[in-house]
């Protein structure tokens, strides 16, 4: 279907229900807030509903009310937040939010005032904790329910253990949906049915907002059932009818730590298969997590043990990996970054980090430098070619180009009570073991010899040195420690330079 077609059919609204407790989760957040892909549970639910371009999208919410409606308002600033009250029930739930929205129809600007607009067309109801459910079948879905014209289509599977889920009810003979058993109400002979409701529909706004008001609590679990809606409908003349998918993930909710993993393997592997099928290398799809917001180039490779999180960008040729875990790093083209954890780093084309590095925000590396083995970075622009080779600190921190920073060099940036900057030049030079005590600027072309500690600023060009002048005792092993190891060793150098003499 294409895009057109799925927004020429757009619903009238969109329904997400998210009052649940989900208390099987055992958890102090709330169950819809629990991520897959970097991406909560109703964040997916969301996405997957705006990809219809309803005219309004609502979200029914109930437990830890404030906590998620301001999650939703910041995924959606437009959607609608509904308040359930203390009616329990899935249908109690579609209902308010049908209320809120005929409401909000007959308050539009232009709009007689108290004049009776309700919400009309087409009603999607889907659910917070069902995340891998895309905007393609939802579309297959409205697209049948439009075509048929009919009052509900219901989107089901057919599951080998349908235990739990509302059991679709068919005509015997012509195989017409009848309605819904919810599990709990069903016979012995109605739970051997193995077609489930996924929970998900396409309504017709007028035959939902009739029919709800004959759906009462009368059933095991004294809840406004809104599967009833489906033989009420059907006793009032309507269509109903199913469709039904083949993919039990996209009807799979999680109710659970354990259908949460399973759910976001799931929802990984379809990540990285489409990723591998728009020309990325990823050698170990089991063992590489990449969230949904990630973007990578053509021909990157992903090494084993790989996460890529966040607004994590990879472009063309670049090799990342193994074991490394990077959120929102950008690296260019045809860099090599390899068992790295990093965040909130910029990593220029050609340049290479790793192997164990340890990038923190605002570390910017230029094109073919290099942020080599133990090295920390945070708040540090490198500029093109220059090296951090080997086992160090840069803080607060501005590197010129075609700088070679030595093995073990420090920024002492932190006094104890503020930070202050360090300004190293391009071409310079630094020994091992140079410590910077910021503020300090080192100039272009500057060298510093081994063991420096550079307290005040060094010009361009020049040569630092810190150390004090090397004396050398002799025989002071022979003097102060007789008959040891060491005055042992240095008489038999005496005694064969010596006999060589
Ligand atoms: C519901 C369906 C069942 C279907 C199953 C699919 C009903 C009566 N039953 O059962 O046929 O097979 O989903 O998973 O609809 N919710 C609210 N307010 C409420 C109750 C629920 O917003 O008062 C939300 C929940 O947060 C959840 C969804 O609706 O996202 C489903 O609720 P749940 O209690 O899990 O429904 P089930 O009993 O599993
Ligand atoms: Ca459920």
């Amino acid at each position: 279907m294409s895009r057109q077609e799925i927004i020429s059919n757009n619903p009238a609204a969109v329904i997400v229900l998210a009052a649940g407790a989900g208390t099987r989760m055992k958890s102090r957040t709330p169950k819809i807030l629990h991520t897959i892909g970097g991406i909560s549970m109703v964040g997916h639910a969301i996405a997957a509903a705006q990809g219809l371009n309803p005219d309004t999208l609502a979200v029914v919410v109930r437990h830890e009310r404030d906590l998620v409606a301001a999650h939703i308002a910041a995924l959606d600033e437009g959607a609608r937040i509904v308040d359930q009250d203390e009616v329990p029930g899935t249908g109690r739930a579609v209902q308010q939010a049908l209320e809120a929205l005929d409401a909000q129809a007959s308050s539009q600007p232009g709009e007689q005032p108290g004049a009776q607009t309700a919400v009309e067309g087409t009603v999607v109801v889907t659910y917070g904790d069902v995340p891998l459910l895309t905007t393609t079948l939802l579309a297959e879905l409205v697209d049948t329910h439009n075509k048929d014209a009919n009052a509900v289509t219901v989107l089901t599977a057919v599951l080998d253990d349908a235990t739990g889920y509302g059991r679709i009810l068919r005509d015997g003979t012509d195989g017409t949906v009848l309605g819904i058993r919810e599990h709990k109400d069903a016979t012995e002979s109605e739970r051997e049915i193995r077609e489930i409701n996924s929970g998900i529909y396409a309504f017709n706004a007028a035959v939902l907002r009739e029919a709800l008001k004959s759906v009462t609590t009368d059933n095991n679990q004294g809840e406004m059932y809104l599967t009833d809606v489906l033989s009420l409908a059907r006793n009032s003349g309507g269509r109903v009818a199913a469709v039904s998918t083949t993919d039990r993930w996209q009807v799979e909710g999680a109710n659970d730590r354990v259908q949460l993993a399973a759910l976001g393997t799931e929802h990984n592997h379809r990540i990285v298969a489409s990723w591998m099928r728009a020309g990325v290398s990823v050698i170990d799809p089991a063992t590489t997590w990449i969230d949904s917001t990630v973007q990578l180039a053509e021909d990157v490779t992903i090494l084993p043990g790989t996460q890529l999180h966040g607004k994590t960008t990879v472009a063309r040729d670049a090799v990342v990996g193994p074991d490394s875990t990077l959120t929102d790093v950008q690296i260019g083209e045809g860099a090599e970054v390899t068992r790295t954890h990093g965040s909130g780093a910029i990593i220029g084309e050609g340049a290479h980090v790793g192997p164990f590095t340890y990038l923190r925000p605002g570390t910017v590396l230029g094109a073919d430098g290099k942020i080599g083995a133990f090295y920390e970075t945070k708040n540090v622009t490198i500029g093109r070619g220059s090296k951090l080779s080997h086992l160090g600190y840069a803080g607060d921190t501005e590197i010129g180009e075609d700088t070679n920073i030595g093995c073990g060099n420090i920024t002492a940036n932190f006094d104890g009570v503020n930070k202050h900057r360090t300004v190293i030049g391009s071409g310079v030079r630094t020994g091992s073991n140079t410590v910077f005590v910021a503020p300090v600027t080192v100039g272009d072309g500057a060298f510093t010899g081994a063991g420096a500690i550079v307290r005040k600023d060094v010009p361009a060009g020049a040569l630092t040195l810190t150390v004090a002048p090397q004396r050398n005792l002799e025989g002071w092993t022979a003097a102060n420690r007789p008959g040891s190891i060491s005055a042992q060793a240095a008489e038999n150098a005496r005694a064969s330079d010596d006999s060589a003499n």
